[in-house]
């Protein structure tokens, strides 16, 4: 197709305006637009003219966005996405998840998945101690997994990830870390039960040596996440569920900074001081321990 064959058929609004400048963009997009991308690029275009309009920006205020969102993307490498980072700071990475993951009530709320998952990490037998690092304080996990209509998932697989409690996850840390420290994949029995031990997960700031870290701190936000540990539990015939359950003593638990805390999340962690129970868990006492059950929504067919 030539750069004419392109052009827009006689267009009705030629002059660009400040009034209805929107309208004048969008009517250049030709008929062969993929009627999807048509439908974003129309909504983008108008919101983005409605607040430019609302906000009026200098040029310099202008040039400084750009040169924000260039420093993003100059930031993104193999290991690092500070555009995520940015969906996830301004809450649309939760938003986005929240309008996919519309299930059944009862069933376990997705999450967003953040930049440590691991495919693949090590397969333990239920009980293993995911915590190589032998730091915090030590937690057992246990609970079982459920469909809607409470019965057991024989068999679930749960994928468990956290931060060791310095704050960080292994793959930020390689080489002080245990390898794996802190992760790893359990396969729940045929009941649906699993457990396994872990330490107690603590707040840590989300990535902020960057751009969005400098925007955060600008707007007088803070980078931390409340105290989790992630899963992603999964099992043939269900809609796996990326999720995290919270401690609810967290300082930062109703302000974390990706927006990641949803109500039904929040678990109970009770401290356990008798010795008897902490011996038959192999642990000494104090320590922590939560149960929790996931439940799973059918696939739908
Ligand atoms: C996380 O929980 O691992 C995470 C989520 C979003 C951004 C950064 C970290
Ligand atoms: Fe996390």
């Amino acid at each position: 197709m030539n750069q004419d064959e392109r052009a827009s058929p006689a267009a009705e609004l030629p002059y660009f305006e400040e009034a209805g400048s929107d309208a004048v963009v969008n009517s250049r997009m030709g008929a062969q637009a993929d009627s999807r991308l048509r439908q974003v690029m129309e909504v983008f275009v108008r919101h983005l003219h409605a607040a430019v309009k609302e906000i009026e920006p200098t040029h310099a205020e202008w040039l400084a966005a750009i040169q924000f969102l260039t420093a993003t993307g100059q930031m993104c490498n193999e290991w690092r996405q500070e555009y995520i980072l940015l969906s996830d700071v301004l809450g649309v990475s939760m938003l986005v998840d929240a309008i996919n993951h519309r299930r059944p009530s009862g069933a376990t709320p997705n999450t967003i998945l953040g930049p440590f998952y691991v495919e693949n990490s090590p397969n333990y037998e239920l009980g293993h101690n995911i915590c190589l690092d032998g730091k915090g304080e030590p937690l057992i996990v246990s609970g079982r997994v459920v469909d809607t209509a409470n019965n057991p998932v024989p068999h679930a697989k749960l994928e468990v990830w956290q931060t060791n409690n310095d704050g960080f996850y292994d793959v930020q840390q390689l080489g002080i870390q245990p390898e794996s420290n802190l992760r790893g994949t359990f396969t729940a029995d045929a009941e649906g039960s699993y457990w396994f031990r872990s330490v107690k997960p603590r707040h840590y700031p989300i990535p902020s040596d960057g751009p969005v870290g400098q925007l955060l701190e600008k707007i007088g936000r803070h980078p931390n996440r409340a105290a989790h540990l992630h899963f992603i539990v999964s099992a043939p015939g269900y809609e796996p569920v990326i999720t995290h359950i919270f401690t609810p003593d967290c300082p930062y638990l109703h302000q974390d900074a990706v927006f990641g805390v949803k109500r039904e999340l929040v678990a109970d962690f009770r401290r356990v001081e008798d010795p008897a129970a902490a011996e038959s868990a192999g642990l000494t006492a104090p320590f922590w321990s939560v149960a929790w059950d996931f439940t799973l929504a059918p696939l739908a067919r």
